[in-house]
């Protein structure tokens, strides 16, 4: 935690982290609405799934709908502020202030009654973090971060993981949607084994980055994300003690394209240890 910037704040007097939590719960709202649909054979059927883009990414309807919901309350709010949401794309512009929504990360899990997915809802201004709210609607966690203002897991303060062993660390993965690069990360585990305790493949970046910020993980890294995967898990990890640079250990911004994030000595160890592997330089 460093400066304490001020939060924008609403018409109704909610401050940017609150709307934030509203704006999530909106959206998970949805989510649990829909929830009796994951469960057992045909659930992809009774969701809607499909592919979008060319990359293998998948979409259900409940991702529509819960944001939509999401961006009713967040336009209501701050009707002048720009939004970049992964259904609908890019809204506004010329603000200052960004906001990203990725209304259900961990789709694939969702589509399989996989209960492990979250609404991720983060707020930039300037090229700056400013607020980071995930919400786990299976587990009831609201993991909320405001720069400054550190960064808590249903309103209790959490901090990274004091782990210093690499041998010790729990390591989370994900491998996306691009072929090539996922079997690099494959084979960059496999080189690193038995160096680390072992290793999770999350299906859902703003979670893993999330569990990074609250111990439940020493350390998570993707090879390929977009803003809307980490721009609020940033701003978590950060604001709970952790260091989240880009896979190469830059600089990073929800544009990146790509996160180590985590417990400070273990990032450290692991960008040491996956130095030259060919996993870290396909990185987009
Ligand atoms: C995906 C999840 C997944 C990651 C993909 C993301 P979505 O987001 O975070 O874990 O591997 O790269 O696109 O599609 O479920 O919102
Ligand atoms: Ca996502
Ligand atoms: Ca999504």
């Amino acid at each position: 935690m460093e400066e304490r910037p001020t939060l924008p704040v609403a018409p109704d007097g909610s401050d940017a982290l609150q709307v934030a939590v509203r704006v999530a719960e909106a959206a998970g709202a949805e989510i649990t609405r829909r929830l009796p649909d994951t469960l057992g054979s045909g659930a992809k059927e009774r969701l809607g799934l499909r592919t979008k883009g060319g990359w293998n990414d998948r979409v259900t309807e409940v991702d529509k709908a819960a944001e939509d919901a999401a961006l009713a309350v967040l336009t209501n709010a701050f009707p002048e502020h720009d939004i970049f949401a992964e259904e609908s794309g890019a809204h506004g512009g010329g603000s200052p202030f960004r906001w990203y929504v990725d209304p259900i990360d961990g789709t694939r899990n969702f589509a399989s009654g996989l209960p492990h997915i979250c609404v991720s809802v983060g707020l930039w201004a300037h090229g700056e973090p400013l607020v980071g709210v995930l919400l786990d609607p299976v587990r009831g966690e609201t993991f909320t971060a405001a720069a400054g203002r550190g960064a808590a897991l249903n309103g209790t303060p959490v901090s990274v993981s004091d782990e210093s062993r690499m041998e010790e660390a729990l390591l989370g993965f994900d491998i996306g949607y691009k072929g090539p690069e996922g079997k690099l990360l494959l084979a960059a585990v496999a080189d690193l084994w038995p160096g680390f305790q072992s290793v999770r493949m999350m299906g859902s970046a703003a979670l893993g980055i999330t569990y990074a910020g609250c111990a439940r993980l020493e350390l998570y890294a993707h090879h390929y994300v977009q803003p809307w995967d980490i721009a609020a898990a940033i701003v978590f990890v950060r604001e709970a003690g952790g260091i989240a640079t880009d896979l190469n250990g830059g600089p990073l911004t929800p544009e990146s394209g790509n996160i180590a994030a985590g417990a400070p000595r273990i990032h450290e160890q692991f960008l040491t240890a996956t130095a030259g592997s060919l996993w870290r330089a396909s990185a987009s």
